[in-house]
């Protein structure tokens, strides 16, 4: 039971890493990255204030912590043998919803963290890939169109939670389909400043192929 709980810490202790404001102090001398651009600490911030590499960066390790919490460390658990394989499932659920916690309210940032984004997509990469997979795609092609990463992000996140009502993409446990809701009403919880922006006209549209 110690070793579960400790798990389950350690997933949302992996969440709790600001990459953005770390990236930010360690290697370009930003205090807080929260005081500039948006505000927030996520990769797309990252992108507009320090650029690609570090955007880059951000993003994948992001998406890293979602999917080591969800993926490794459930699947270390099992070959330890502290929980049995018909649990494995419950787990990469809790131990990535938890990451996600984690990168929203980090105990290592006073508790202003991310968007969850890029951690959602890592954490559901472990679990469905290939409903993921789709969801992308749906955020490539808002993206394309309105240059908005905000949009695009709710949009997918509610895209994959609907796709799992489709018989392709239907999960074996219907509470992977709840979680799907849970997650896209989180992402929309997280964007609401952006969500006003959008219906203010304020929200600031990604520079794509060279327009601005
Ligand atoms: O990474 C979250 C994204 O959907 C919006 O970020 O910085 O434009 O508020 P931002």
């Amino acid at each position: 039971m110690a070793i579960i709980l400790l798990a389950l810490l350690g997933a949302y202790l992996l969440g709790s890493i600001p990459t953005a404001l770390w990236v930010g102090r360690w290697f370009f001398n930003l205090a807080d990255i929260r005081e500039h651009g948006s505000g927030n600490a996520g990769a797309t911030n990252t992108f507009r204030v320090l650029g690609k590499k570090a955007g880059t960066f951000v993003l994948l390790f992001d998406a890293f912590k979602g999917f080591a919490a969800a993926y490794f460390l459930p699947n270390w658990l099992l070959s330890q043998g502290v929980i049995a394989p018909e649990n494995l499932f419950y787990f990469r659920l809790a131990c990535g919803v938890l990451a996600v916690v984690g990168h929203i309210f980090p105990v290592l940032a006073q508790f202003r963290g991310g968007k969850g984004v890029a951690t959602i997509l890592g954490m559901m990469l472990a679990i469905a890939p290939a409903t993921v997979g789709v969801a992308l795609l749906v955020f490539l092609a808002v993206l394309s169109t309105t240059r908005y990463v905000s949009l695009s992000s709710m949009t997918a996140g509610l895209a994959f939670a609907l796709l799992q009502l489709l018989p392709p993409f239907r999960p074996a446990n219907p509470l992977q389909v709840w979680f799907g809701f849970l997650l896209a009403a989180m992402l929309v919880y997280t964007h609401r400043a952006n969500i006003g922006r959008l219906r203010a006209g304020t929200e600031s549209r990604v520079p794509l192929w060279g327009k601005k």
